[in-house]
């Protein structure tokens, strides 16, 4: 099928990236740079790397810059995971089919390679080649997606309500916003700025993008309670140990299957009305996110 060789495409271009330029980040004989490599390099779907190039390739951009904004990116999301893992988050010793950072290395090695990895980032980005106010523009856009007011506060959010015993659709559906919907959004902008979209077309992305983060974080926590460890690469039943409130213990199974579908037809359906036919690679996308099995 055409969609999926242009998702190998893409895939690949992410891979490409990130082993050319993050080459000459690493310290030699350093474990910090080598728990940095590891867990940026030990799989992943590459999903945020993706669409910053799916958006980018949609608009005609420049498609060697966007790699970089899609290799920054997923080092960005790759310190996430490492940061998560750690037995002050969500204690989880198993991530993309082997040992958690810190558990590969030890929990100083993991802080710090999550560090390295969130910092190396915006060097990365920085070395695009686009241009200086595209490179800005992608700082403030990483940053923001990323940052206290984005991924971080969707972290902290998650953090504090596990401590609760209620929690409204409401109040999880801002964690998903944040911690989940942010670097997604950020993204799918990055790729826009790549393209140097208007501000008509960026807005239209925002809306689908977030309406993809949320699915897509309702899809893992419903992938956490149905799925095997083998299957995910990570614990299954981390949530329910973890005592938190999900999509999945809120609305059930069948609930969020409806209701994560309904979403992804909204983000078709707004996607496709700015961009018609030039949307059908994302379209696709979309879809076969929510029908993921990892
Ligand atoms: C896991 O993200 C964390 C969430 C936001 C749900 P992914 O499912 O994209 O993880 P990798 O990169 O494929 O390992
Ligand atoms: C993590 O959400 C979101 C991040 C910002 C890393 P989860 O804690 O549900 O992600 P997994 O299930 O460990 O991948
Ligand atoms: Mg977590
Ligand atoms: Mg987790
Ligand atoms: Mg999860």
């Amino acid at each position: 099928m055409q969609s999926e060789k242009t998702y190998d495409f893409y895939f690949a271009q992410v891979q490409k990236a990130l082993e050319s330029c993050t080459d000459n980040l690493w310290q030699k004989d350093s474990k910090v740079s080598e728990g940095a490599r590891y867990s940026l390099m030990n799989g992943g779907k590459r999903v945020r790397g993706v669409l910053t190039l799916a958006v980018c390739d949609m608009l005609k951009g420049d498609m060697e810059g966007a790699a970089f904004y899609a290799a920054a990116v997923e080092m960005v999301h790759a310190y996430s995971l490492v940061h998560d893992d750690l037995p002050c988050m969500d204690n989880d010793d198993y991530r993309r089919g082997k040992p958690s950072c810190h558990k590969a290395f030890d929990e100083t090695t993991a802080l710090l390679a999550g560090d390295a990895l969130l910092t190396e980032a915006f060097e990365v980005l920085a070395s695009s080649g686009l241009s200086d106010k595209q490179n800005m523009r992608a700082v403030q856009i990483l940053s923001g997606g990323a940052g206290a007011r984005g991924m971080i506060y969707g972290q902290e959010l998650d953090l504090f309500f596990e401590k609760q015993q209620t929690l409204t659709v409401e109040e999880l559906t801002q964690v998903h916003r944040h911690k989940t919907g942010a670097l997604i959004n950020a993204a799918v902008q990055m790729g826009a700025v790549a393209a140097e979209a208007t501000a008509r077309q960026r807005e239209v992305l925002e809306e689908f993008a977030l309406r993809l983060g949320f699915v897509f974080q309702i899809v893992d926590d419903v992938l956490d309670v149905i799925s095997t460890t083998d299957v995910l690469g990570k614990p299954v039943g981390s949530d329910v140990h973890n005592g938190k409130i999900t999509f999945a213990s809120l609305k059930g199974i069948k609930g969020c299957r409806e209701f994560a579908a309904a979403l992804t037809q909204e983000a078709i359906c707004i996607l496709e009305e700015t961009f018609g036919a030039q949307a059908e690679f994302l379209a696709g996308y979309a879809s076969s996110l929510l029908e993921r099995t990892h």
